[in-house]
């Protein structure tokens, strides 16, 4: 792999999304490893990313120089720019003038780098030292105004640096920048694809499996689907998907993993009908914390039920189920650390979260891929582009959606709304331009209405429609009011018990994207 080395800001993932990008599998390692355990890895190059630090900071993030005498390309980015240069006898000065956002740069040399990049370019800076002398041995690329060595190489010792961030959009030809480093100074070939990943996959699964039984739990969201689709591909009928239908789910969703998944990829399904299970446990709850407990907790028991079935149904030909498997992405591990120690299964998870002590081993076969990279794995792999480009919706299902007590006849309510709010998103094709669009219903509130001749006295349904890169934080969307006039209008003539729909224009922070 091209290992980025994580000098604590959040660029670190920013570049190991671009070199994949350039077809180039990069992993994140962080800055505090040792020379020698990264090059346990056999690195085809090596990425300093940028960092919070000054290099004059007590206790700043260091490079071993030993870095640069194994023979692996590196190339330092912003704080890893700087940090090489020290390391390897340049100045860094701290001058005290900070170059921040857009910032030109004069190319004065293009040397492997930077060749067919123009000589005056945009960059996107951020930093307070500054280079004022290359190591002995390298040559200057670039200037700006603040930072007499902008860029440099020693292209003799495949050692390379840039003073600005070329994984950042604003930097004009960021991406080639990264691109030469790749192809050309560290002579590596685009060929890292969703049809490699899968061929890796498949060998990987299938050494780690070999004959036992496996089991899925199948949730119908994009992780588990493509998930468990490579784990068909690798092992066949020793998969058992399973699908807890615990009755929160939305219009339509059974019924698109019973037939298309199953068609597109031919798993062995078995479909669990649960749903008196939830609305009973339910029953009488109101409050949010509550209600999220009893639907992990039923999820959790129906699971156990079944993967006991699956024992049983396989009879003296199967054996016990020894591995589950898991949707989990690259972001999760990063963030427990670089890759390192035991899986962290989150409770939000979109399994419904399962628990420690369950007596499985994991496959996770996603474990080292972003969520774009993920969809392009599961069409590569058939997986049906409804369920491919699925927006997120939580485990918990519509129970999380109807505030107040979950009953029968309110999820039918809300069920209605909500195919009917996505039917309309959909047409307006606006699916791709909404992170996702809850729609809520206020059980408990109700308010005064005129239909037809009479007077009606019945429920607000909330539409949340938001914009966000990872849910973390989002912003409410903007969604044009033609739009919002026909879901509106449909909503009220077409579900009964509703008589208002209301637009929620609040972004996260302060609320959540879900109302419970
Ligand atoms: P909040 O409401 O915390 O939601 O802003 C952030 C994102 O997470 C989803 N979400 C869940 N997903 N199980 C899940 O699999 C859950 O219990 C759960 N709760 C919230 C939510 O839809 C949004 O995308």
């Amino acid at each position: 792999p091209v290992l980025v080395v994580d000098f604590g800001a959040q660029y670190a993932q920013l570049i190991a999304r671009r070199v994949r990008e350039a077809k180039v599998y990069s992993e994140i390692v962080p800055h505090t490893w040792s020379v020698e355990k990264m090059l346990a890895k056999d690195p085809a190059a090596i990425i300093l990313s940028g960092g919070p630090s000054s290099v004059y900071a007590a206790g700043a993030p260091f490079v071993d120089p030993a870095l640069f005498e194994a023979g692996v390309p590196v190339l330092g980015i912003c704080y890893g720019f700087q940090a090489m240069a020290k390391a390897l006898g340049g100045d860094v000065a701290q001058t005290g003038q900070r170059e921040y956002g857009g910032t030109e740069v004069e190319v004065c040399a293009a040397g492997v780098l930077l060749a067919g990049t123009p000589e005056n370019q945009t960059t996107w800076m951020s930093h307070g030292d500054s280079v004022h002398r290359a190591p002995d041995g390298f040559e200057v690329l670039a200037t700006s105004a603040g930072s007499p060595v902008a860029a440099f190489e020693d292209s003799a010792r495949r050692l390379f640096g840039v003073q600005w961030h070329p994984e950042v959009k604003h930097s004009a030809h960021g991406q080639a920048v990264l691109e030469k480093f790749l192809y050309e100074g560290a002579g590596l070939a685009p060929d890292w694809t969703p049809g490699n990943v899968i061929a890796d996959q498949v060998d990987a699964i299938r050494a780690q499996v070999g004959d036992a039984r496996v089991i899925c739990g199948l949730s119908g969201g994009v992780d588990s689907s493509v998930a468990a689709a490579l784990v068909q591909k690798a092992v066949g009928d020793q998969l058992t998907c399973v699908f807890v239908d615990h009755g929160l789910l939305r219009q339509g969703e059974v019924e698109q993993v019973e037939r298309d998944f199953v068609a597109a990829t031919g798993v062995r399904l078995v479909v669990l009908d649960e749903k008196e299970r939830f609305l009973t446990a339910l029953a009488g709850h109101t409050d949010p914390e509550t209600k999220r407990k009893i639907i992990g907790r039923e999820f959790i028991r129906a699971f156990e039920d079944a993967a006991r079935r699956v024992v049983e149904d396989a009879g003296e030909s199967g054996g016990e189920v020894k591995y589950l498997v898991q949707g989990t992405l690259y972001p999760d591990v990063v963030e427990s650390g670089g890759g390192e120690g035991a899986a962290n299964i989150k409770s939000h998870h979109n399994v419904g979260g399962l628990p420690d002590d369950l007596q499985f081993d994991l496959v996770e076969p996603l474990r080292t891929l972003f969520k774009d990279e993920v969809r392009a794995v599961g069409r590569e792999l058939g997986v049906p582009e409804v369920i491919v480009a699925r927006q997120p919706f939580p485990g918990p299902g519509l129970g999380i959606r109807i505030i107040g007590e979950v009953t029968a006849e309110r999820l039918e309510i809300l069920r209605a709304a909500d195919a009917i709010a996505r039917d309309e998103l959909t047409r307006a094709g606006l699916d791709d331009d909404i992170w996702q669009c809850p729609v809520v219903l206020l059980a408990d509130v109700r308010s005064v209405g005129v239909q037809g001749d009479g007077r009606t006295y019945g429920h607000p349904i909330v539409l949340r429609p938001v914009s966000s890169e990872d849910a973390m934080t989002a912003d409410w969307t903007r969604l044009p009011y033609d739009v919002l006039q026909v879901i509106s209008t449909r909503i009220t003539n077409e579900v009964r018990d509703v008589n208002r729909v209301v637009l929620d224009v609040t972004s996260k922070p302060p609320a959540t994207i879900e109302w419970e």
